[in-house]
C-alpha cells in the first residue's frame, strides 16, 4: 500500500517534469480560437527553459526577447510600471497563484503567450491585461479584481483586447468586483484596423459583482459559452459596431441587469464620467447556438448575424451543471504549477 502511493507521487512528479507547465493540460485543454485558428496553437513558452522568479527585477527580465521561456512567478509583485511580455512565453502563477498589483501586463506587437494562475488587483494606471497587435493568446485561471463601489472610472477594464489582436482564449477565469471587464476592440475609429480580426473564445469564466463588458465587443468575432454571470449589474454581452457574438450555454444569476444587447448604444452606466448619456454606434449582431438560463436578465437582439457555429471542436457542459461547474474550476489554485 505504502509502496503503491509512493509509486503514484513519484510518477506525477515525473510528470510535471517532463512536463513544465503543462501538468495539468490533459485536465483544463486549451479550447477555442486560441488552440483552432489559421496561424497556430498557443504554446506560449512550451520548449523552452523553464525560470522561477521572485522578484519584479527577475521578471522584468524574463519577460523580454522572443525566445521561448516557462516563467513560473512565486509570491507578490508589485510592479512599478506596466509589465511588457514578449513571444513565446509562459507566464505561471506558482501554487495558490501569484499576486500581481500596482501596474498591469501589456502583450503588444508579438504572439502566443500564456498567462495562468495570477491575481492581478487593484491596478491604477491602465487595464489588468492589455492585448494589443497580438495574435495567439491564453488567459485562464486567473483571478481579477478591484473595488466596484469606487465607481466605473476609477479602474480600467481587466482584460482588454485591441488593434486587430487574434485567436485568443479567455477561460476559467474569476472576474469579480470591478466594473468594466473585459473591452474587444476599444476605438469606434479603429474600424479599418480592427475589421475582421478579434476572434475570441470566453468560456467557463465566472464574473461576479461586475458593472459592464462581460464582454464588450466591436468589429471582430466572440464565442462566449458556459459562463456564469452572478450580480452583473448592467449590461454583460455588448456586440456593437457590427461585431458579430454567438452566445450559448451561459447562465445568469442575482442582479443582473441586460445579459446581451447589440443595440449600438455605449450605455450610460458604462463611462459616466466620459460620456454621461452614452455613446451612439451602430449596432452589432448576435446568434444563439445551445440554450442559455438568462435567469433575471434580459437580451435585446437587434440584429442576427452570420456567425452560427464555432469553426472548432468544443464541449458543452450541459445547462444544468454550468453553475456548479464554473464556480468549482475557476479562478485560483486549480493547475498544479
Ligand atoms: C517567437 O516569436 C516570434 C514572433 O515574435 C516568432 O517569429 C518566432 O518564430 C518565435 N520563436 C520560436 C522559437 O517559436
Ligand atoms: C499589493 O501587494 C502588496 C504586497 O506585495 C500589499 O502589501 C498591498 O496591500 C497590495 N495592494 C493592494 C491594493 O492589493
Ligand atoms: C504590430 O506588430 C508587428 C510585429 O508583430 C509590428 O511589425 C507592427 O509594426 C505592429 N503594428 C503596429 C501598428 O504597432
Ligand atoms: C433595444 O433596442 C432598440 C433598438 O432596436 C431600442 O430602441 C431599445 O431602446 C433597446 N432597449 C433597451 C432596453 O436598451
Amino acid at each position: 500500500m505504502r509502496f503503491d502511493i509512493l509509486f503514484v507521487l513519484q510518477s506525477l512528479a515525473i510528470a510535471t517534469l517532463a512536463r513544465p507547465g503543462w501538468g495539468s493540460s490533459e485536465k483544463y485543454p486549451l479550447v477555442g480560437f486560441g488552440k483552432d485558428n489559421p496561424i497556430g496553437e498557443t504554446t506560449g513558452g512550451k520548449g523552452g527553459c523553464t525560470v522561477t522568479v521572485s522578484t519584479v527585477a527577475q521578471l522584468e527580465e524574463a519577460v523580454q526577447g522572443t525566445e521561448p521561456r516557462i516563467i513560473r512567478l512565486k509570491g507578490s509583485f508589485d510592479l512599478p510600471k506596466r509589465l511588457a511580455v514578449g513571444s513565446n512565453k509562459s507566464l505561471l502563477g506558482v501554487g495558490k497563484g501569484a499576486k500581481i498589483n500596482k501596474s498591469g501586463i501589456t502583450i503588444a506587437h508579438g504572439t502566443n503567450v500564456i498567462v495562468r494562475n495570477l491575481h492581478i488587483s487593484h491596478i491604477l494606471d491602465d487595464d489588468c491585461i492589455t492585448i494589443s497587435n497580438t495574435t495567439r493568446v491564453w488567459i485562464d485561471h486567473n483571478e481579477f479584481s478591484s473595488d466596484i463601489s469606487m465607481g466605473p472610472d476609477e479602474y480600467d477594464g481587466q482584460v482588454d483586447i485591441i488593434r486587430a489582436s487574434d485567436w485568443i482564449t479567455v477561460s476559467h477565469n474569476y472576474f469579480h468586483d470591478h466594473w468594466k471587464s473585459s473591452l474587444v476592440g476599444n476605438e469606434d475609429s479603429f474600424r479599418d484596423i480592427d475589421f475582421g480580426h478579434l476572434h475570441i473564445t470566453y468560456h467557463h469564466n465566472y464574473w461576479r459583482n461586475e458593472g459592464t463588458r462581460g464582454p464588450a465587443g466591436r468589429f471582430g468575432h466572440q464565442h462566449v459559452f458556459n459562463n456564469l454571470y452572478e450580480d452583473f449589474l448592467y449590461q454583460a454581452i455588448h456586440s456593437r459596431s457590427d461585431n458579430q457574438v454567438l452566445v450559448e450555454g451561459n447562465v445568469f444569476r442575482g442582479n443582473s441587469g441586460e445579459a446581451l444587447s447589440t443595440y449600438g448604444l455605449v450605455i450610460p452606466e458604462d463611462s459616466p464620467n466620459t460620456s454621461p448619456d452614452g455613446d451612439w454606434e451602430i449596432d452589432g449582431f448576435a446568434n444563439l447556438g445551445a440554450r442559455n438560463d438568462w435567469g433575471p436578465a434580459t437580451i435585446n437582439i437587434t440584429q442576427v448575424g452570420t456567425f452560427t457555429k464555432a469553426p472548432y471542436k468544443y464541449k458543452l457542459t450541459p445547462l444544468r451543471n454550468v453553475e456548479k461547474e464554473v464556480k468549482k474550476h475557476a479562478g485560483l489554485g486549480k493547475i498544479s504549477v
